[in-house]
């Protein structure tokens, strides 16, 4: 897995001496820091029912705050403030909550910033059914992993002749050799039996072709974890019939895009949701809803998928107790409904809920 080295070079010499700074203090505490950007909307509620949490728990991390509002640059154009993507060069790892993606603003949006200047390759959605959230099965377990840098999604569009647009599939080798090799570690790591391909390669032969090609090749060095391949058209249709047939699903960009939202949909939603965008050393961890402009400000907003997010961070820093404790405390909470937010049917708030979590986080120590 390479990342160009001049993304490293290039942001080294844009480090302020103010950020600098705290990554001295990381070092002579010993406390891992994490860049963290509340976001817009309901964000800022539930990055602090995020922190609360860690604080109940001890986990021993310190935040660094960043605020994502676009500046404008000495060229005019709007973009998002430098210290964020200096302060993940420095900690490697971040939690996101929602932004809101302003319209035809032109600056680029943080998330594809922030994927493109740490080649974050991998997109990771664990969706598993709750306890206590009734939804149609009661049985899903699986975990999306989508290439999350190429694909339909490559910004690679021009316009043939007039009313005639066209926008390039682009898939390399390397991209899925990377995303079929991580995805076969991750399961291998996280103790999954089956990794699953999800293509087109009957129609786009060459693209998905060789996507799949790289996910063959990989399979035959995981000869502990079953490979299977499936149509994408195959998976969404099994997928509303009987999800528990699935295990660890990979995929290229826009396919995973989709289904990953489908995944969610049979859990409960975005809310309850959480993802990781993953790169070679540095990770995103974020919330995948939007910013719920109509509940903001109210505490009404549902801190869950924010939650498992920051759990789903916790273990790749390999703070595993603490993603164990705090992980349970949620879903026992859900599990015992009485603090449970309006968007899952119950009458708690987001201040609620988080206590009753950190009630149950108390309890386990
Ligand atoms: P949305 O996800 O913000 O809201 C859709 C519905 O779900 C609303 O009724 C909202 O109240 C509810 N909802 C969402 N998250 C919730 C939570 N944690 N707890 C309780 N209820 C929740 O989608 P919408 O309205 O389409 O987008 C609003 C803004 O968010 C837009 O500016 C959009 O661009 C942005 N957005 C940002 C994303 C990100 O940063 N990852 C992802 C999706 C949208």
């Amino acid at each position: 897995l390479r990342v160009p080295t001049t993304m490293f070079t290039r942001s080294a010499a844009r480090i302020s001496k103010g950020v600098a700074l705290s990554a001295n203090r990381q070092a002579s505490n010993g406390v891992r820091r994490v860049t963290l950007i509340p976001g817009d909307g309901i964000g800022p509620e539930i990055s602090a029912s995020v922190q609360k949490i860690f604080e109940a728990a001890n986990v021993p991390i310190e935040w660094d705050p960043v605020d994502v509002t676009p500046v404008k640059g000495k060229d005019g154009k709007m973009r998002i403030p430098s210290k964020c993507i200096e302060l993940m060069h420095i900690n490697k790892v971040g939690l996101k909550g929602p932004l809101e993606t302003p319209i035809g603003k032109g600056h680029r949006s943080l998330n594809l910033a922030v994927r493109q200047e740490f080649n974050l390759f991998a997109n990771v959605r664990p969706c598993r059914s709750l306890e206590g959230h009734k939804t149609l099965y009661d049985n899903v377990d699986v975990v999306t992993i989508r290439e999350n840098t190429e694909g339909e999604y490559s910004g690679i569009e021009h316009e043939v002749s007039k009313g005639v647009m066209q926008s390039i599939k682009l898939i390399t080798e390397v991209a899925s050799r990377n995303i079929a090799r991580y995805a076969f570690e991750y399961a291998r790591s996280n103790g999954r039996k089956m990794v699953t391909a999800v293509h087109k390669a009957n129609i786009m032969r060459m693209s998905d072709g060789l996507f799949l090609r790289m996910c063959r090749e990989e399979a035959a060095n995981f000869q502990d974890i079953k490979f299977k391949e499936a149509y994408l058209d195959t998976v969404c249709l099994n997928m509303v019939q009987d999800p528990g047939q699935y295990d660890v699903l990979v995929m290229p960009n826009l396919y995973g895009d989709i289904l990953s939202d489908l995944c969610a949909g049979l859990v409960g939603g975005l809310g309850v949701t959480p993802s990781g965008n993953i790169g070679k050393d540095t990770a995103v961890f974020e919330s995948v809803h939007g910013t719920a402009p109509d509940i903001a400000g109210q505490d009404k907003a549902n801190p869950t998928a924010l939650l498992l997010s920051s759990v789903m961070m916790l273990r790749y820093m390999g703070l595993n107790d603490h993603a164990r404790r705090i992980e349970q405390a949620c879903f026992d909470s859900i599990a015992d409904g009485r603090a449970k937010t309006g968007d899952l049917g119950g009458n708690g708030t987001c201040s609620s809920f988080t206590n009753d979590i950190i009630a149950r986080v108390r309890d386990s120590q």
